[in-house]
């Protein structure tokens, strides 16, 4: 029988992960079997249980339980420690390990682009889980200054507090999305306006050289106005890609290269 995987969510038909799963093996001569698996929403845990007493090999989570996947691991990568989300599961001597591949993804992809990282400085507009996932692969891949601009100013002021302790070198701000000023290199949409269809304003005294939207397939305001700068953007189709890849390599030891994905 092929080696097992699947990706757990609630709704989970739109997931794309079994596609790129099953074309990354595909290109490397690797065999498997990714499906969808949809979970009640109070039937998380014992979903993923009976996954792998079916013998499944790995897991990737999405919405709404990857701070529940958090929880029920017995083993943590300091990423997704800092996370306090995990999207990848497997089982190693007998133990539930869980990984956080989403802030690799988003570098990984905006290197594939060839937008520089090392010594940036980064605006994030948002303060919600997607935000907390990026900053410390954001920082380990060289990042100067991180600023988190969030809509309510008191819940980036509390990212902040919490991330600092753990990231003591990094340079890391608060500010309100009535407060954008200043002059960055990227700027990363990790609100959830783009999904819901709500516009987002950017001031003209906001300066950025490239823009990068989290949500991928919708129309977004971020990234029109981007384009009406003429400054270089992106969607999150890439970090789908990137996150994909590293959940990849962690089960197969084997990385494909980004490039010929996206
Ligand atoms: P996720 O886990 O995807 O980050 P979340 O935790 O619900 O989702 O966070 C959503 C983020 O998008 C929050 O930062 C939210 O701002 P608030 O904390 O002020 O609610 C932000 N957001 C959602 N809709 C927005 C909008 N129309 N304009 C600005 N920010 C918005």
């Amino acid at each position: 029988m092929r080696k097992q995987f699947a990706v757990i969510g609630n709704p989970i038909e739109q997931s794309r992960s079994p596609d790129l799963h099953h074309s990354f093996g595909q290109r490397l001569g690797i065999e498997l079997d990714y499906s969808k698996r949809l979970a009640p929403l109070d039937g998380f845990a014992e979903n993923v249980e009976q996954f792998f007493l079916d013998h499944g090999v790995g897991l990737n989570i999405t919405v709404p339980f990857k701070e529940q996947a958090f929880a029920l691991c017995n083993v943590l990568t300091e990423r997704a420690k800092i996370a306090k989300a995990v999207n990848t599961l497997w089982v190693e001597n007998g133990k539930l390990h869980g990984d956080n591949t989403d802030g690799q993804g988003l570098v990984d992809a905006i290197q594939a682009l060839d937008w520089p990282l090392a010594n940036s400085t980064i605006l994030i507009l948002g303060a919600g889980g997607a935000t907390r996932g990026v900053v410390y692969p954001l920082c380990m891949a060289g990042a100067q200054k991180i600023v988190i601009a969030n809509r309510t100013l008191s819940r980036a002021q509390q990212l902040v507090a919490d991330l600092q302790p753990a990231l003591p070198e990094a340079q890391l701000a608060a500010c309100g999305l009535d407060q954008l000023d200043g002059q960055f290199d990227l700027v990363i949409n990790a609100t959830s306006a783009s999904l819901s269809g709500e516009a987002l304003q950017l001031p003209n005294t906001l300066q950025f050289n490239y823009a990068y939207e989290m949500a991928y397939g919708k129309p977004s305001s971020f990234l029109q106005q981007a384009q009406q700068r003429g400054v270089a953007h992106s969607e999150g189709y890439g970090m789908l890609v990137g996150q994909a890849i590293e959940a990849f390599a962690i089960w197969h030891g084997i990385r494909p290269d980004i490039k010929q994905f996206i």
